[in-house]
């Protein structure tokens, strides 16, 4: 199954990824969880030419070019792991990317993260980061057990740059006038699933479950 996951910054769409492949797995369907925030902030840690071109652009907040953007996801789509299907975090994020993807490759299901900005605004506020395994954090809802340090894989926990107030901000003006118009280019298409976002994750996980029939 290809799937799309769609919504505001902070919405929750890496956390469930991260659970929708264990699902799709129990299912017997191998679905990479492919996030293209994920592949921009390491290629920043490895300081590669990629990471040197977009560092300043995420931190600020803004969205690196489609042209960039769009050669990595088809670049990635085309790894064999990817043939049986993907889960997309974070792409497309612009009617011009999602246009490219249609290109090569169909897309089965969008899932639209639905959340309001003050859920948005608290779920950042609090995120903190595994800088080794990429694992999520939150201050509130889900602590690191022992300080900065992950229960996972002893990595160092941190807050992102783009979790700034003044970046969180710029992100969600870009989300409402680049990518919120998606919503109605797939509900059009008849891909779109809505799920409320707003509930603790193990809920998500259940709204998740129910709008795919699984
Ligand atoms: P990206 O990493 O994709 O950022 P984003 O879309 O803004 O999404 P986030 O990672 O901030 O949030 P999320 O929805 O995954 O939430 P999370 O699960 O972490 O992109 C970063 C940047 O890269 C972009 O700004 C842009 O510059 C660039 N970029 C990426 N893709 C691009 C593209 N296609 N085109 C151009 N540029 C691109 O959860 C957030 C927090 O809430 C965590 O702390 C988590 O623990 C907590 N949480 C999650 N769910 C719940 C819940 N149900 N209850 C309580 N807490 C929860």
């Amino acid at each position: 199954m290809n799937l799309i996951f769609l919504g505001p910054p902070g919405a929750g769409k890496g956390t469930l990824a991260a659970k929708a492949v264990d699902i799709l797995k129990l299912q017997g369907v191998l679905s990479p969880h492919i996030s293209t925030g994920n592949i921009f902030r390491a290629a920043i840690a490895a300081k590669s030419p990629l990471g040197l071109k977009v560092k300043a652009i995420i931190d600020a907040g803004k969205l690196v070019d489609d042209d960039t953007t769009i050669e990595l996801v088809r670049e990635r789509l085309a790894r064999d792991d990817a043939k049986k299907g993907y889960i997309l975090d974070g792409f497309p994020r612009t009617i011009a990317q999602a246009e490219a993807l249609a290109g090569f490759s169909a897309v089965d299901k969008v899932v639209n993260f639905d959340i309001p900005d003050s859920g948005v605004l608290e779920r950042l506020g609090g995120r903190r980061v595994c800088r080794k395994c990429g694992h999520n954090f939150h201050m509130i809802f889900d602590r690191p057990k022992a300080e900065g340090v992950c229960d996972h894989c002893g990595g160092e926990v941190y807050t992102r740059d783009d979790d700034k107030p003044e970046a969180v901000q710029k992100r969600l003006e870009v989300y409402r006038a680049q990518t919120a118009p998606l919503i109605d280019y797939y509900r059009k298409q008849d891909l779109l699933i809505d799920v409320d976002a707003r509930p603790a994750v193990d809920q998500v996980v259940e709204n998740f479950k129910h709008s795919l029939g699984l």
